[in-house]
């Protein structure tokens, strides 16, 4: 019979035979899919795995800190961290198109992962988290791209390296319950989805590190409430907006003119679709105050209330 037990000591087998004492390369983001290929290759055949975690400034509050703890403090695996922010920001800069960020933070991460790969010796092997549905829709064409979706893990076509995609066969749940089953924390195997380019499509129009920090401190209330309410598994995906605009308030006796924040939390089942997520008034009521307070030069919030479609998802 199929258990997770069995594919793992299967799959760990396998690894061995496969690569031998050869080396293997993994690009890790901290997602679910990455994050199990890396432990499952890791588990297998342990310091020969080098993964590469690329920071390109865009993450969430304590992302980058968290995953190199996980994966570097607790499994002990091989990981090379680069701080890429610097030049992810300077290729951004005035940068207001949502596809011409994407396709900038796709090229520039594929730039990234090569230099560094190039300063390791050895490496037959490039490990990717591909899923049994990647592969099947990697076979159809949609015949209009509404957004481009570049995958931070989109990696250089011409790399001498043999792939190895231990995943493919499995379904997101089944990668879940392998990930739970080789130790990796809650807070990563049900993470909700977070798009490659980060925060760069959640800030309307140009970056600038002021925006990119409201966004990511308004982010971190609206997530730490949504955990407090219980609410954090029946949500899809839900964060904050910056769009560029200001608006007029008043705080104490003084007017305020400064931006607004929007909050999107979805409930889907593929992303494909969507629709608005019910929110109880009284969560809402907390996360608006508490962002309206800590979050400097935000003085409204507001709720978006459109489904998927006619709106997508991400606002850009
Ligand atoms: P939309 O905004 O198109 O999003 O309704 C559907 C799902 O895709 C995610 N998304 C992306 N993921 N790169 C990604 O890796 C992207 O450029 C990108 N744009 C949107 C979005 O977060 C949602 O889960």
């Amino acid at each position: 019979t199929w258990t997770i037990e069995n594919y793992i000591d299967m799959e760990v087998d396998k690894l061995r035979e496969t690569v031998g004492d050869r080396k293997v390369l993994c690009a890790l983001s901290g997602g679910v899919d990455s994050s199990v290929v890396a432990a499952l290759i890791h588990k297998a055949i342990g310091d020969q795995l080098t993964c590469i975690f690329v920071d390109h400034g865009l993450l969430r509050k304590n992302e980058a800190d968290d995953v190199m703890k996980v994966f570097a403090d607790d499994f002990h695996m091989n990981i090379i961290k680069v701080d890429a922010s610097e030049r992810f920001l300077s290729k951004l800069e005035n940068v207001d198109d949502p596809e011409l960020k994407r396709k900038i933070i796709g090229n520039e991460f594929i730039y990234v992962f090569d230099d560094e790969a190039a300063k390791l010796r050895d490496i037959d092997f490039l490990a990717q988290g591909t899923l049994y549905t990647d592969v099947i829709e990697s076979g159809t064409e949609t015949a209009q791209t509404i957004k481009s979706h570049h995958n931070v893990g989109g990696l250089p076509e011409d790399m001498q390296f043999e792939l190895i995609e231990p995943l493919n066969t499995l379904f997101k749940d089944e990668v879940r319950e392998l990930g739970t089953q080789l130790g990796i924390p809650d807070r990563i195997v049900w993470r909700q989805p977070f798009p490659g380019p980060g925060l760069a499509i959640r800030v309307l129009g140009a970056i600038t590190e002021e925006k990119l920090s409201i966004v990511r401190e308004s982010d971190a209330i609206l997530r730490e409430e949504i955990a407090n309410a219980g609410l954090d598994r029946d949500i899809w995906q839900y964060f904050t907006v910056l769009p560029d605009i200001r608006s007029v308030g008043v705080m104490g006796d003084a007017r305020t003119y400064d931006y607004t924040i929007g909050i999107r939390a979805v409930t889907s089942i593929d992303g494909m679709t969507s629709d608005w997520a019910r929110i109880p008034w009284d969560v809402l009521e907390k996360i608006s105050t508490r962002i309206v307070n800590d979050v400097e030069h935000i003085n409204r919030v507001v709720y978006d209330i459109t489904s998927k479609p006619p709106a997508t998802i991400e606002w850009e």
